[in-house]
């Protein structure tokens, strides 16, 4: 059957379109992935600040009309500064907690407010050539943080500074489920009929953990979360998250605070955190609909350590792949053959037993590489460990420049598929493997771009 392919009127290339289309048809999983869960997002005050902030809420509106629950805490750290500082005044800081004394309190009244109003403001816009036109938007804030005050401590009374006591989980929900967008503002009220200077981190903590929303994002200035030495972190589980608070120097100090909602936010039953840039248009929108994402992501860690494997794995991974090679799925592989390949592989470990391996085998001339022996023991299947080899190689792979992954398979062409490989034929791999290439296992073929 030909396709024809209809004139595009002027309006763009065929390239444009083609990639318009592909972004599409790639983001629909996730679209239906996240339909009905509920994020939670905060905004520094900051992210309200900087001019990309229009952009971004073109970007959470999107998610609403995603059918996503979106709840979005924003705070004003330097809308109340420069209040402040106009009256002469400056916030004044104890033990790295705020003291909020009368004035200031009245310039976080003042501040929340003019925030809360810009916020609702960029929402309505439906102007005809805007990203929003036929948007109807509502946002509703309200008295759903409950709070209390911090008190005395350590003799300093913090005042008019509070602590959230609980939310008013109830009320959200029903927002929610009349598809408002929720925004909460860093203040709460008592029920005494006092209103408190709450920190907006811990409001989006809390709304995230009472929620048990499926997502806390939290728009950070760097890319995402970086090592000490200041590199890129894309992923990170909570077990190594807490261990890394525990070990001063490890995350750098601007993003403790974040490190550290993230890790109490996974404690009391949020799904997944992610830390995304707030400099980079549409990272968000990036993150949440590709598979690579674009900032980092810290989960439960249900996907133990991955790392590359050293001779002592030797034994793990023959106990792993054994049934799989009796099955005809894997390929054998002798001891002998395995201990001097061994550097190539990458494992999944739990509780000390390799729960998973694939190996990597590049040929840097041709600029492409293998992916092999991928395999997860059956116990721990379909919890994306899977998926996290996969993505693991490939990065191993994209840092030495390899352009194109290929894999060899007789039983799961259709997982490989399902994760952008398409087919190919043999002629595709480099000459040293074609020559290998066993002709009675007839194994199909797949290829993924990684440029
Ligand atoms: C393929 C394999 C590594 C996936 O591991 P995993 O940790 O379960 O992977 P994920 O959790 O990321 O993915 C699970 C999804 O893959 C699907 N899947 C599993 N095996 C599949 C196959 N052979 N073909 C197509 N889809 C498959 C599952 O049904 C599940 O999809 P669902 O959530 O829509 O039901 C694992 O099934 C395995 O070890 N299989 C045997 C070895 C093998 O085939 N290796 C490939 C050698 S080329």
């Amino acid at each position: 059957m030909s396709v024809t392919l209809l004139p595009l009127e002027n309006t763009m290339s065929y390239p444009q379109a083609a990639t318009i289309i592909t972004s599409l048809r790639h983001a629909l999983p996730y679209i239906n992935a996240h339909r009905n869960r509920t994020f939670v997002v905060a905004l520094s005050g900051e992210t309200v600040q900087d001019n990309q902030f229009p952009h971004l809420i073109h970007d959470l509106a999107l998610l609403g009309s995603l059918g996503v629950r979106l709840v979005l805490v924003h705070g004003a750290r330097p809308q109340i500064e420069e209040r402040l500082r106009a009256r002469g005044l400056e916030m004044c800081y104890q033990h790295g907690l705020r003291v909020t004394d009368t004035q200031a309190l009245a310039c976080v009244l003042e501040a929340t407010g003019s925030v809360r109003a810009q916020i609702e403001g960029l929402f309505s816009l439906g102007l005809a050539n805007s990203p929003m036109a036929g948007a109807r938007i509502r946002v509703t804030s309200g008295n759903f943080v409950i709070a209390r005050p911090l008190g005395v401590r350590h003799g300093i009374d913090y005042q008019h500074t509070g602590e959230v006591r609980r939310i008013d989980t109830e009320a959200l929900r029903r927002h929610l489920n009349g598809q408002d967008i929720v925004l909460l503002s860093p203040i709460g009220y008592s029920p005494t009929g006092e209103v408190f200077n709450v920190s907006a981190e811990e409001i989006a903590m809390a709304a995230a953990a009472e929620l048990s929303a499926d997502k806390l994002i939290i728009l950070v200035d760097d890319p995402g979360l970086l090592d000490s030495e200041g590199h890129f972190v894309p992923r990170l589980t909570l077990e190594k998250a807490e261990a890394w608070l525990r070990q001063p120097g490890t995350i750098p100090t601007h993003l403790t605070k974040q490190v550290a909602g993230a890790v109490y936010a996974l404690r009391h039953g949020v799904d997944r955190v992610h830390l995304v840039s707030r400099h980079t248009d549409g990272a968000l929108l990036l993150e949440l609909f590709t598979r690579d994402g674009s900032g980092t992501l810290i989960d439960q860690g249900a996907y133990d350590d991955l790392r590359s494997a050293t001779i002592e794995d030797v034994g793990g991974i023959l106990a792993l792949i054994a049934p799989l090679e009796e099955q005809g799925i894997l390929v054998r592989r002798s001891r002998e053959r395995l201990e001097t390949e061994v550097g190539q592989f990458v494992v999944a470990e739990r509780d000390g037993t390799v729960i998973g391996c694939a190996a990597f085998l590049p040929f840097p001339e041709e600029r492409v590489g293998e992916l092999a022996c991928l395999a997860v023991h059956p116990e721990y299947r379909n919890q994306r460990r899977g998926d996290l080899l996969l993505t693991y190689i490939e990065s191993l792979a994209k840092a030495q420049s390899i352009q194109r992954l290929f894999v060899l398979t007789t039983h799961t062409a259709h997982w490989f598929q399902e994760r952008g490989f398409e087919p190919a034929t043999v002629d595709v791999l480099p000459v040293a493997r074609k020559t290998l290439y066993n002709w009675q296992r007839n194994s199909k073929v797949f290829v993924k771009n990684l440029s």
